[in-house]
């Protein structure tokens, strides 16, 4: 039996919330309307909405903070200039984490470049444990699922521990050396399952790592529904823990890991997670292959954290 739903529904039916949404003042009368909807959900456990333009309020004595606002890259956009706007905003959210939310809270960032906007956040937030702040890059693992399933027929329920590594960016790695597929009731590796090993290191890695760009491409705006999902996926598997048997992919903090990317980085790897903490998934084999993707992706973030930790001081 898939247990995935039920615990979607437990959640749901069992956790009542607080919602406290936090914009800047010039958006607060379309706060306004966002409360409105939110009222009109009727939704039985939402105990209530606050909206706030003030850090004092929204970040205080948080268990969960979902930080999805970051300045967009606009055209003409140098990356450092894209940078330095928000290693001033994740310096702010940090520090405001730090003074007033729960010293337990769970920091998941969202905003881009999220990786680099999360490793910032956590290094202004030095009360908080570094393990308490994750990155998304669940979007990137639900696509790469996705993919699979398509291409072999079957829903992605039936594919499971495809690995996000490394950036929420062009350079990321979708590796599926190590996912399963269920076809018809046997569970099978993906290269097995596909049989076209061309098309798993080629086009199936570049449509997951340019997905992103695509759905800017086709919508004229960025991912909206796929990403909500993507958080509710992250965040319940924080808050419950991954099912038996599988793992997923986070942006956490590299410091201990086996897989030789360096440390102090924020890095997508594979977790398992239980008792709302995260482990890393031990003692994949790593071939040549996936070697020079999870190298490349790890010199794009060291590059972004150089330029971020110069802007830090200044910011
Ligand atoms: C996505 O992956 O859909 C987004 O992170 C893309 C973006 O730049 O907003």
């Amino acid at each position: 039996m898939n247990l995935r739903p039920i615990q979607s529904e437990l959640f749901l039916s069992l956790q009542p919330l607080v919602l406290v949404l936090l914009d800047i003042t010039p958006m607060m009368t379309v706060l306004e309307g966002v409360v409105m909807e939110l009222q009109d959900c009727a939704l039985p456990l939402l105990r209530e909405v606050i909206p706030t333009d003030k850090e004092e309020v929204a970040f205080k004595d948080l268990d969960i903070a979902i930080l999805v606002g970051s300045m967009p890259r606009r055209e003409g956009m140098e990356r450092k200039d894209l940078l330095k706007a928000n290693v001033k905003i994740f310096k702010s959210q940090g520090a405001a984490l730090d003074k007033y939310a729960k010293k337990t809270v769970k920091v998941v960032v969202v905003g881009n470049p999220a990786n680099t906007n999360c490793l910032i956040a956590s290094k202004s937030a030095p009360s908080i444990p570094k393990e308490n702040f994750s990155c998304l890059t669940r979007l990137d693992h639900n696509r790469a699922k996705s993919q699979i399933a398509l291409k072999l027929g079957v829903t992605s329920n039936d594919v499971k521990n495809v690995i996000i590594w490394g950036n929420h960016s062009s350079t990321q790695y979708p590796d599926v050396n190590h996912a399963k597929v269920n076809v018809k009731g046997k569970e099978v590796g993906v290269y097995e399952a596909i049989k076209d090993d061309s098309w798993l290191k080629g086009d199936f890695i570049l449509t997951v790592q340019q997905r992103g760009a695509a759905v800017i491409k086709a919508r004229k705006l960025s991912s909206a529904m796929s990403a909500a999902k993507a958080i509710c996926d992250h965040v319940r598997d924080i808050w419950f823990g991954t099912p038996a048997g599988e793992f997923v992919s986070m942006g956490v903090i590299s410091d201990g890991n086996s897989y030789g990317v360096p440390e102090d980085l924020l890095y997508s790897f594979p977790v398992v997670i239980k008792d709302k903490t995260w482990k890393f998934v031990e003692g994949l084999p790593i071939n040549d292959f996936s070697r020079e993707k999870m190298d490349l992706t790890a010199k794009e973030l060291t590059e972004e954290k150089e330029t971020a930790v110069e802007f830090l001081s200044s910011a």
